[in-house]
């Protein structure tokens, strides 16, 4: 196991809702960080508490920007790759999928091997299966994708893959499926529900649900998400791809129904229907075998619990500085 203690270490995309997470995480491991954003949807408010309570520089530079982003990478030992387009924007504006996600992350690639990085951990995605031919999807599941943020999630496995075998690039590949939890933006695929439900809700309103309800979801809480990265990075593994998921599918109806109940409003709220959103998979459900065998991941908090985290954040929030 690798200690991060001391080290150098650049988070891209870090005041995001996964970056942040790990870049908590990294003060607690007694790290140094830098963090490099270009804050289109990481706030700042989302470093509050590891700038207070850890070494932590931010960055605000984006990822194109190739002069910024080998100066970032200069003098760092580790790097946790979290920016990119998201997949609303990558379909709006495909060329993003290309000059962030691709064009970005080969940059970023390049600068590892040219400063001498020992390892990278990468987000990569379940949109890398497109819909489940079998589920749960498991590592082996074929490319099924069709849209631009999934061939971009793709086309970045290859480069690990290729920089790992031409260059020696240590790297683990995560392919998230649904993350929620505290610091979400507010317009993120899937995970949008959540926030729509809960605004719906808090306004008196039902949560209104996209298609008939029976969509699933494999909801993973991101301080999980963080803890895998952390686990992935300490360990010996290197050129692999593991799903970081719950294992638990869970419809979108049921998500609704959960979430009333948490807010306090049972019997009071019925869910309304209204047509379902392009783009998004009718099911979602990943396997976690594999990284439960390779880097002991157990995504560990209860769906409940860490909706209930949810709430809470979105009571509290504004107050700087909040540990979650
Ligand atoms: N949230 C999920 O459910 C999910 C699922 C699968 C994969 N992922 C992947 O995980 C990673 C983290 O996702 P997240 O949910 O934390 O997203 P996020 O949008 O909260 O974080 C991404 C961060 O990258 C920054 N960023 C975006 N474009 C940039 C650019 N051009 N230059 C510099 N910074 C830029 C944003 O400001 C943001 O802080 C992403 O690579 C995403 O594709 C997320």
């Amino acid at each position: 196991m690798r200690d991060l203690s001391g080290t150098n270490i650049l988070v891209t995309g870090g005041a995001g809702l996964v970056g942040s997470h790990i870049v908590d995480e990294l003060v607690r491991e007694g790290a140094k960080i830098t963090v490099y954003d270009n804050l289109i949807r990481g706030r700042e408010e989302h470093l509050d508490w590891s700038r207070s309570n850890g070494n932590v520089t931010l960055i605000q530079a984006d990822l194109r920007d190739r002069e910024s982003l080998r100066a970032a990478v200069e003098g760092c030992e580790y790097v946790f790759h979290q920016a990119a387009s998201w997949l609303r924007q990558c379909q709006r504006e495909p060329r993003l999928s290309l000059d962030v996600n691709i064009t970005g992350t080969f940059d970023l690639l390049e600068a590892c091997v040219d400063f001498g990085i020992k390892k990278i951990v990468a987000a990569s995605s379940s949109s890398v299966y497109g819909e489940g031919l079998y589920l749960p999807t498991d590592e082996d599941h074929p490319f099924n994708n069709d849209i631009f943020y999934g061939a971009s999630k793709i086309t970045n496995e290859q480069h690990y893959r290729c920089f790992y075998k031409q260059f020696g690039l240590n790297y683990v590949g995560l392919r998230y499926l649904n993350v929620y939890g505290p610091r979400q933006p507010y317009e993120a695929a899937y995970m949008d529900v959540i926030m729509n439900f809960l605004n719906r809700i808090d306004a008196g309103e039902p949560p209104q649900l996209r298609g008939d309800g029976s969509a699933t979801v494999d909801l993973v809480f991101v301080a999980d998400v963080a803890k895998a990265n952390i686990l992935a990075m300490k360990s010996d593994a290197t050129d692999i791809f593991l799903n970081v998921a719950s294992g638990r599918e869970t419809t979108i109806k049921e998500l609704a129904l959960l979430l009333v109940k948490l807010a306090g409003m049972e019997g009071r709220l019925e869910p309304v229907f209204s047509p379902m959103d392009d783009g998004l998979v009718a099911r979602r459900w990943g396997s976690p075998r594999k990284a439960r065998e390779v880097i002991g991941f157990e995504a560990a908090t209860p769906l409940a619990d860490g909706l209930m985290r949810i709430i809470e954040w979105r009571r509290t929030r504004g107050r700087a500085g909040l540990p979650l």
